[in-house]
């Protein structure tokens, strides 16, 4: 038996550029990871503390009360008023899912795995884990003979790193032809929340979407960046009722569980929208300082209708733009990470503290163009 052949962890490829940057008599201003950075708030801490007498095994499944609360939320937040919660599943943040899912569903060689072409990269990482193809494309017509074979289709709205959200009618498009080969469709969505400048940002159980069924269709959700829990693993799945039981029996068996407490506290985050409107409103400040640095510094902004991050370009190779900001001190996150279509681009987070994205002022380049930490036009 051969063990799976995962690509290099690309995060490490970067390390001198963020000591570099780390030089900075500044210190840094680290736009690379996406990892949030303010507090986790009091309603879901609460909910935490309150649980933490948690003696028995809890249940892999999610407790009923939690199970009903991501179906309230996805008909009040995402217009999608019919989602059973036999259909629901918490799951340990979802990352996990993402790389666990191929292989929960059974698929193995000779199954493909189709992922957008610029992606998180774990989309491709759990086809590999499955012994699965994975296929980097955006378009059905990208797919070619290989169509029968595609068994899953990774869906990423908004994405990450991109920004692009999709629209009613593409999602529309997707699923009918994902039902026409038989493939399941999982929507990572978990950025649904963080839609910017009056975009809507549709689900795919949305009835508009789907038809009012279902059927084959799983919406992967995560509450690490709107609720600041990237620590506490609280994320789910959602959708068709016979899916999730597959998944769920595996999980069962491999004690694949969310914490009871951590449960609680998904609950509890779900329940209160008003922590989420003002961690929104912090990055929406953020956005705009970020945007106007971009845009003083000749990038051009792609897609980033949505999410924490931009996806920009100066039309040169990304580790060049990656190498110019660390000299001044900045870390963004070379667009390659995420497939080669990524190559001229860098993805720019705004998971940055108000004291540090309030920095990018004194960064610019000097008048020549070289790095340098005069004093820019931004303030
Ligand atoms: C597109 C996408 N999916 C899934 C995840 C994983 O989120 P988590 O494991 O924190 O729930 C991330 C995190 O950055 C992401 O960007």
């Amino acid at each position: 038996m051969s063990a799976p052949v995962l690509p290099d962890f690309p995060w490490d490829r970067l390390t001198p550029f963020k000591s570099q940057a780390g030089q900075h008599p500044g210190g840094i201003v680290d736009l690379s990871v996406g990892t949030p950075v303010d507090p986790t708030p009091d309603v879901v801490r609460q909910a935490l503390t309150a649980a933490a007498d948690a003696p028995g095994y809890p249940q892999t499944y999610g407790t009923p009360p939690l199970r009903e609360a991501v179906a309230a939320w996805f008909a009040r937040r995402r217009n999608v008023p019919d989602l059973d919660p036999a259909g629901v599943m918490p799951t340990i943040g979802s990352k996990e899912l993402v790389a666990w899912l191929p292989t929960l569903l059974g698929l193995g060689a000779g199954d493909v795995v189709m992922h957008p072409q610029v992606a998180y990269p774990t989309y491709d990482v759990g086809a590999r884990l499955a012994g699965a193809t994975p296929l980097a494309a955006d378009g059905t017509l990208q797919v070619g003979p290989a169509k029968n074979a595609v068994k899953l289709l990774w869906l990423n709205s908004p994405g990450n790193p991109t920004g692009r959200v999709l629209g009613v009618e593409h999602l529309r498009k997707m699923v009918e032809w994902a039902r026409s080969v038989g493939a399941v469709v999982a929507s990572d969505e978990c950025y649904a929340e963080l839609g910017w400048d009056g975009v809507e940002v549709p689900s795919i159980l949305d009835p508009e979407v789907c038809g009012g069924s279902h059927e084959g269709l799983l919406a992967v959700y995560s509450t690490s960046k709107q609720s600041n829990l990237a620590g506490y693993r609280a994320a789910f799945v959602a959708g068709d009722p016979v899916l999730v039981q597959r998944l769920l029996e595996i999980r069962k068996h491999a004690g694949m569980i969310v914490p009871w407490p951590v449960q609680e506290a998904l609950r509890a985050a779900l329940g209160d929208d008003e922590h989420v409107a003002q961690q929104r409103e912090r990055y929406r400040r953020r956005r705009e300082i970020v945007r106007e640095w971009l845009g003083a510094e000749g990038f051009k902004i792609d897609h980033s209708q949505a999410g924490l991050y931009f996806w920009a370009t100066r039309d040169e190779p990304c580790w060049d733009t990656v190498a110019d900001l660390a000299g001044r001190g900045i870390l963004v996150t070379p667009g390659d990470f995420y497939g080669p279509a990524g190559a001229r681009h860098v993805r720019v987070a705004l998971t940055v503290s108000d004291e540090r994205v309030a920095q990018l002022a004194d960064r610019a380049a000097g008048p020549d163009g070289s790095s340098g930490s005069t004093r820019g036009n931004l303030r």
